[in-house]
């Protein structure tokens, strides 16, 4: 199937293609899984935590594939493992990711795990996968961002650079080969109900909550958007306009989130 063909939805999209989803135990990868499973799609499952992977297999159909998705070691292992269980390797969701607390004086190694999972874990599985995806002329690659990636994370430094600079992959990426057939999609969600979320205690509670949307939503939203051809998947619309007010009027953008801050603490919250 050539990458173009997603974009018929009657085409049965997904339907045989080989699909590989990072950090699939639970929340948004697992929703993913799901609906790409349901969707047709052959599925590999991973996650650092090998009960919840097997698990989420087995509901899809799909094949558990357990391990860290960050290390060099780690996602040469994973994309020699996917290849074997589904031969080709259709679309990859980096989605593993990881959110330490913290501002300046987070320890360095809350930045060094922010770093290695949330970006470097991306440009290590494009190393891997780039050169038979040109030598094929197709290849999908979706990139779990965050609307942290497009704006910021109050209460967590190395959580809103690490999303810029996966964002900042994403865009390249898409920017290099797009003509060359790769496609690459960011997912950008503002708060999700996960163990992710829920981690985050107070501060997660009056900040993201109060949207927050079901993983099944997000998942949804991202099968659409990739039958669409859309770079950018905003689960949450109205990311879009916080995003333009960032860009056209940055005082005004930079004026509101110190509001914001200092109402979170007031409320205790950071
Ligand atoms: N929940 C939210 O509100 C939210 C919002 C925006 C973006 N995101 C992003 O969505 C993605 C998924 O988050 P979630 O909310 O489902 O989180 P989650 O914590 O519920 O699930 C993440 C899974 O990733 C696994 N994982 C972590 N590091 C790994 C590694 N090195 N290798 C393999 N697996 C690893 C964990 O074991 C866990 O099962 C992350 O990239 C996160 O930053 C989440």
């Amino acid at each position: 199937m050539t990458a173009g063909a997603l974009a018929d939805p009657s085409a049965g999209a997904f339907a045989g293609q080989g699909v590989v989803v990072t950090g699939a135990g639970r929340g948004i990868g697992a929703a993913l899984a799901r609906a790409f499973a349901a969707a047709g799609a052959r599925v590999v499952v991973n996650d650092l935590d090998a009960a919840a992977a097997h698990a989420v297999a087995q509901e899809c159909g799909g094949t558990a594939l357990p391990g860290d998705a960050a290390s060099a070691e780690g996602l040469a292992a994973l994309v020699g493992g996917s290849r074997e269980a589904l031969g080709e390797i259709d679309l990859w969701c980096a989605n593993a990711g990881v959110a330490p607390s913290g501002g300046a004086d987070a320890p360095a190694s809350a930045w060094t795990l922010a770093w290695e999972v949330n970006v470097l874990a991306h440009v290590r599985a494009a190393e891997l996968l780039l050169p038979r995806w040109l030598e094929r002329g197709t290849g999908r690659f979706l990139a779990t961002v965050s609307a942290a990636g497009l704006l910021t994370s109050l209460g967590s430094a190395p959580y809103a650079v690490s999303k810029h600079g996966a964002l900042a992959f994403a865009e390249w990426l898409s920017a290099t080969y797009r003509h060359r057939g790769v496609r690459v999609h960011a997912l950008c969600p503002q708060g999700v109900r996960t163990d992710m979320l829920a981690s985050t205690g107070a501060l997660g509670e009056l900040m993201l909550a109060p949207n927050a949307l079901e993983p099944e939503d997000v998942a949804a939203t991202t099968l659409a958007a990739l039958r669409e051809e859309r770079f950018l998947i905003l689960p949450h619309p109205e990311v879009a306009e916080y995003y333009r007010v960032r860009a056209t009027e940055p005082e005004r953008w930079i004026g509101g989130m110190n509001r914001l801050q200092r109402q979170l603490e007031a409320g205790g919250a950071l």
